[in-house]
């Protein structure tokens, strides 16, 4: 007897629950097309977790008293878990203070961006204060982890080294080594022989990612994982194990450019505002604990299109030069408007503000905008910086080179007040500003500093010196 060959297949399949390697969605039974991603074949069987004794019978059975009973919360254990300063500073800053001793860190970032190399750094320093350290590299081999190491000077007499891809394995060496810190470098390159699904699969990473926190608990490991992701944060790993660590780092950066970015995302034994910068060189990471000049450096001042903002990363005040191009468009083409580091619907908004607002029209002009050295702006107390800047390079005239502009500016062409002015205003103070446009409520000027305080802005646009090149009101 023949079957259609489709029939034969979903018949072989088991009905129990399957889940998809591409986007970790659960469906109840396999199926040859993910329902919530739409991939292919991606569906792998989630193994029954085998509880003996429980079956049709014993589910009716009276409950078992419990291993370990429930207690009043007052009388719950009150041993706070203090972290250990690693010895980096920018990563003891995002972590609060250090690593919890016992805790899972997930380190995350695109490939190349430099996750290998701070973990390298962190086990040299980490070891060099006299901590016993295992890193278990499972992508690179050993000779290129040494050689590595060697560069960037991490190479000390209590910091061991297995390239080993085996999750079994790497539990061995746990038990040989008995390390304070571990770390395991990726989570996507590890395999669970004992678990269905390819190296870096949904079901894969999630069963080795398991495997290792149970041991970092039982053991009080400190335990960092690594874990590859893309720009969409679509490859599989890190956004499943989220919630299986206590504490989640991103780590990123332009490729072009030497700055990394270091983030909580999620951290369990403290906040997660701080901001970690690192500069990348060829001697690794090296920490930038002035962040103040960062993205000033080759600032042209006294050109027109150019206006400083403080904007706020985290808790950190930095501060960002943006600028601006105003071109005629040519003739019968569409206006371009172009952004860099500036989400393009804001520069939109700020042109529509500019055009009802301060009768500024560009309807017919190429407008392009950029957080310049590769700086991104998502604070919207940038905005009074950017209608400043396109409106300087419209009118041609440039503002005054220790003058910046922070404030957020409604659909009304108000300008209002954004959060931590005092700390953001002190740091231009420190770094040289003398003179800012503010919110007509912002608060006191600190030591050296004029505040120009506008109420909208048209009086911006007037503190700023382009109010005569305005349009006059109709
Ligand atoms: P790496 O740590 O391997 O990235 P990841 O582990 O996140 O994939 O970093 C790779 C990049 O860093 C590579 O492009 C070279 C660069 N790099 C330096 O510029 N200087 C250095 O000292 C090191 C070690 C790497
Ligand atoms: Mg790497």
């Amino acid at each position: 007897m023949s079957h259609p060959l489709g029939t034969v297949r979903v018949m072989s399949r088991s009905q129990n629950p399957h889940r998809c390697a591409g986007c970790g969605a659960l469906a109840p039974r396999w199926v040859g097309r993910c329902p919530a991603c739409g991939e292919w074949n991606t569906l792998v069987e989630e193994r029954a977790v085998e509880r003996p004794g429980v079956g049709a019978r014993a589910a009716t059975a009276a409950p078992a008293a419990p291993a370990v009973a429930a207690v009043p919360i007052g009388q719950a254990p009150a041993v706070a878990r203090h972290p250990v300063p690693t010895g980096l500073t920018e990563v003891d800053r995002v972590l609060g203070g250090g690593l919890v001793p016992g805790s899972v860190t997930l380190l995350g970032g695109e490939p190349g961006v430099g996750k290998s190399t701070l973990l390298l750094q962190l086990l040299g320093r980490v070891a060099a204060n006299g901590a016993r350290t295992l890193l278990v590299s499972a992508e690179e081999s050993a000779h290129q982890v040494r050689l590595r190491a060697e560069r960037l000077e991490a190479v000390t007499s209590n910091s061991w080294l297995a390239a080993e891809t085996d999750v079994a394995e790497i539990e061995a060496h746990v038990a040989a080594t008995e390390p304070d810190l571990l770390v395991v470098d990726s989570i996507q390159a590890v395999l669970d022989p004992g678990a269905p699904g390819a190296p870096g699969s949904v079901t894969q990473v999630r069963a080795c990612a398991h495997r290792l926190t149970r041991l970092a608990k039982e053991r009080t490991i400190t335990t960092v994982l690594v874990g590859h992701v893309t720009k969409d944060g679509s490859l599989a790993g890190p956004r499943v194990l989220e919630h299986l660590v206590d504490t989640v780092l991103s780590f990123s950066g332009e490729r072009h450019h030497a700055l990394r970015l270091l983030r909580a995302v999620k951290h369990r034994f403290g906040p997660t505002s701080e901001l970690g910068l690192f500069e990348m060189g060829e001697g690794g990471l090296e920490p930038v604990a002035d962040a103040g000049h960062l993205f000033l450096s080759d600032r042209c001042a006294d050109l027109e299109g150019s206006v400083v903002a403080p904007v706020l990363d985290g808790r950190r005040p930095l501060l960002v030069e943006v600028q601006a191009l105003v071109a005629p468009a040519p003739p019968g083409a569409p206006p371009r408007r172009t952004a860099q580091g500036i989400e393009t619907g804001r520069v939109h908004l700020m042109l529509a503000v500019l055009d009802r607002r301060a009768r500024l029209r560009l309807a017919s002009k190429d407008v392009y905008v950029m957080a310049a050295a590769g700086a991104r702006i998502a604070d919207p107390g940038a905005d009074a910086a950017l209608a400043l800047a396109i409106a300087s390079s419209a009118t041609n005239r440039p503002v005054a080179p220790d003058l910046l502009a922070l404030g957020e500016i409604g659909l009304g062409g108000e300008l209002r007040l954004v959060p931590q002015m005092g700390r953001r205003l002190e740091e231009a103070a420190r770094i040289g500003f003398r003179t800012a446009v503010v919110p007509v409520s912002a608060p006191p000027a600190p030591e050296g500093m004029e505040l120009r305080r506008a109420a909208t802005l048209v009086d911006a646009l007037h503190h700023a010196g382009m109010g005569r090149a305005l349009a006059p009101a109709s």
